[in-house]
């Protein structure tokens, strides 16, 4: 279902199709899914009526290897709900300075919870332990007590990187030998369990919460799932109701992220692959340098060596020629691949790319 636009520019009535490589969030739902949204039974989930939102919370829960699992309208609210459930106001949580939830969910943990984000580098993907360790400090009447580490894998602004199984482990570890819970913002987990062949529960079965999103390489058009202990996710409920996340017949949305969960798992490897050949191909040009990315999942990050070019005025040029980005910086860009996005499309996208960064 790829999108087809009329190249109005020119007039005529050629085609001109569209290569969305903004985000894995502008995927359509499949006829499957809308099959199942149509079809799905329902009930009120607020009393805990609606079938088929337990079954995907059933199916999230047994899949990350977590007692339970809640659903949520979105990533964001996951992580806030999250937080909210592992911090009381005055409370701190450790998480990365380039981490989703400190750079783009509008300082909801501060806001909303009144906790203390305590910044820690994790260039590259994951934190190094000793910079964690040193936010763990003896109680003092000076400091918020930092209760909680928040990971994020894969990593969107490092690179879309998958974080190394053993590696993810021993933090893990060393953080809840030192007290802390883990809260994992997945968003896209499965991505980096299939990057590394491996069954999501190795990296989602050490955390005390986990919230992965439906919306993303997974296709599913709305919603997350959260998943930890019995007693936690009836905690997340509460608050999950607090900041209007209740919903009612929302069986029609959990039925395609049930459809999402049974299709586009394996699929995850082609979007990986076509984000490789994407990298591969921009590498030929002069006037870019694609960052490397030691476990590259569906996402490129590119800088653009040229002078005078800017990634807002490259990304504008290749919106004519149907191409769509999102520049990250001034002269840093993001790719993303998904599965409204075909091996053609991608080698399409770096020819126009290239050909566009070389005009002057
Ligand atoms: C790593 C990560 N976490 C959380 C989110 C938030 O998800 P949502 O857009 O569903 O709120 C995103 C969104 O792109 C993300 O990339």
């Amino acid at each position: 279902m790829r999108r087809e636009q009329r190249n109005k520019n020119k007039g005529g009535s050629a085609p001109l199709k569209t290569i969305d490589l903004r985000s894995d969030t502008v995927t359509r739902p499949s006829v499957a899914m809308r099959r199942a949204m149509a079809e799905a039974a329902v009930g009120d989930d607020v009393y805990g009526e609606d079938p088929t939102v337990r079954r995907l919370e059933e199916t999230a829960a047994e899949m990350t290897g977590h007692e339970a699992g809640l659903f949520v309208t979105s990533g964001t609210q996951g992580n806030l709900v999250c937080l909210l459930c592992h911090c009381r106001g005055g409370e701190a949580a450790i998480l990365g300075n380039q981490s989703h939830i400190f750079n783009y969910e509008g300082g909801g943990m501060a806001a909303l919870g009144g906790i203390l984000p305590l910044p820690v580098e994790d260039a590259g993907g994951l934190p190094e332990t000793g910079a964690v360790l040193r936010w763990v400090r003896p109680a003092n009447v000076h400091f918020a007590p930092a209760r909680l580490l928040c990971l994020e894998n894969t990593h969107n602004r490092e690179g879309g990187n998958a974080a190394a199984p053993m590696a993810f482990r021993k933090l893990v570890s060393t953080a809840k030998d030192h007290g802390l819970s883990v809260h994992l913002d997945g968003a896209r987990i499965f991505n980096a369990a299939v990057a590394w062949d491996v069954d999501v529960k190795i990296y989602t079965g050490l955390v005390d919460s986990v919230q992965f999103c439906l919306s993303k390489g997974l296709g599913a058009p709305v919603g997350s799932v959260v998943c930890g202990r019995k007693d936690f996710i009836e905690k997340a409920r509460h608050w999950r109701k607090v900041v209007g996340g209740g919903m009612r017949q929302a069986g029609v949305l959990a039925a395609a992220g049930l459809v999402a969960l049974r299709d586009n798992l394996a699929r995850l490897a082609e979007d990986h692959e076509n984000a490789a050949v994407l990298a591969e191909r921009l590498e030929e040009g002069d006037h870019l340098s694609v960052e490397p990315c030691p476990r590259r999942t569906n996402m490129v990050y590119f800088g653009i060596r040229k002078e005078g070019l800017t990634a807002e005025e490259l990304a504008l040029r290749c919106r004519l020629k149907g191409v769509l980005f999102n520049p990250v910086g001034p002269k840093r860009v993001r790719l993303v691949t998904h599965l409204d996005v075909s091996r053609s499309d991608v080698r399409e996208a770096a020819r126009i790319i290239l050909e566009e960064a070389a005009n002057r």
